[in-house]
């Protein structure tokens, strides 16, 4: 393997990035410094030390989380708040969220050391799907449907075409299930605002082809090398 993959998988700086690092020789291989920047290691075998620390690869690991509303995004939150961190905290590896929930937004969360697969997750050119089951105030009519289904302006423009069934009508509210790609901030919220409706709670219920069965509120679980061979192979199949 090349020792810059090496120091990108293990965390240290983007691949080329790490090259640079093994040029500017920064980087030690067995004890021996090493200024190739294509330089291979057998990474069970090598001893491999940054500014002198030794770097170990971290095992990557995919977390499906049901989030619960009144936890934050983020690794640490400068108000106090509980993070979606407080709930993993048994496991002895850094992980991070993939994308974001808002703080009273629950539902499916997808954690993982991996920044590549974290960007293939979280990028519109790929066209994940995220599904969500949004509680509105009133009822939607045709207009306001259409408007969601077809793309809706918002300040940061208009959103790529969506799906929208309603799950169930209440008297004076309505449960919609709304299916995007994009991952805009408070899309859903604001997408539903723009189209006369208020959100009163929203979940995600689906990411991909991954739901939250088996997966109590609070609790979670690890994704299998198939899930995680599956959702990259969706990212990157041609949906056209
Ligand atoms: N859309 C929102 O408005 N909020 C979320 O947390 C996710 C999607």
């Amino acid at each position: 393997m090349r020792l810059a993959k090496y120091l990108a998988e293990a965390g240290i700086a983007s691949r080329r990035k790490a090259e640079q690092f093994i040029v500017q020789g920064r980087v030690r291989v067995n004890g021996l410094l090493v200024k190739e920047k294509g330089y291979i290691i057998n990474p069970g075998f090598d001893r491999v030390e940054f500014d002198g620390r030794i770097i170990t690869r971290e095992e990557k690991v995919y977390i499906l989380l049901n989030k619960p509303v009144g936890y934050i995004c983020s690794v640490f939150d400068p108000q106090g708040r509980p993070t979606v961190m407080d709930l993993v905290k048994d496991i002895n590896l850094r992980v991070y969220p993939v994308g974001r929930l808002d703080f009273d937004t629950e539902g499916l969360l997808l954690l993982s050391n991996d920044g590549e697969f974290t960007n293939l997750m979280i990028h519109p050119r790929y066209e994940m799907t995220k599904t969500y089951q949004a509680l509105v105030a009133g009822k939607p009519g045709e207009e306001s449907l259409r408007m969601l289904q077809e793309g809706i302006q918002l300040e940061d423009g208009v959103t790529a075409p969506a799906q929208v069934n309603i799950l169930k009508a209440y008297k004076d509210k309505t449960l919609l299930e709304i299916k995007i790609h994009e991952g805009r901030k408070r899309q859903v919220k604001r997408m539903c605002l723009a189209a006369g409706h208020l959100v009163i709670s929203l979940k995600r219920t689906a990411f991909g082809f991954l739901n939250l069965q088996g997966v109590a509120p609070g609790k979670y679980r690890f994704l299998t090398p198939e899930e995680v061979n599956k959702l990259k192979q969706y990212a990157w199949s041609d949906r056209g």
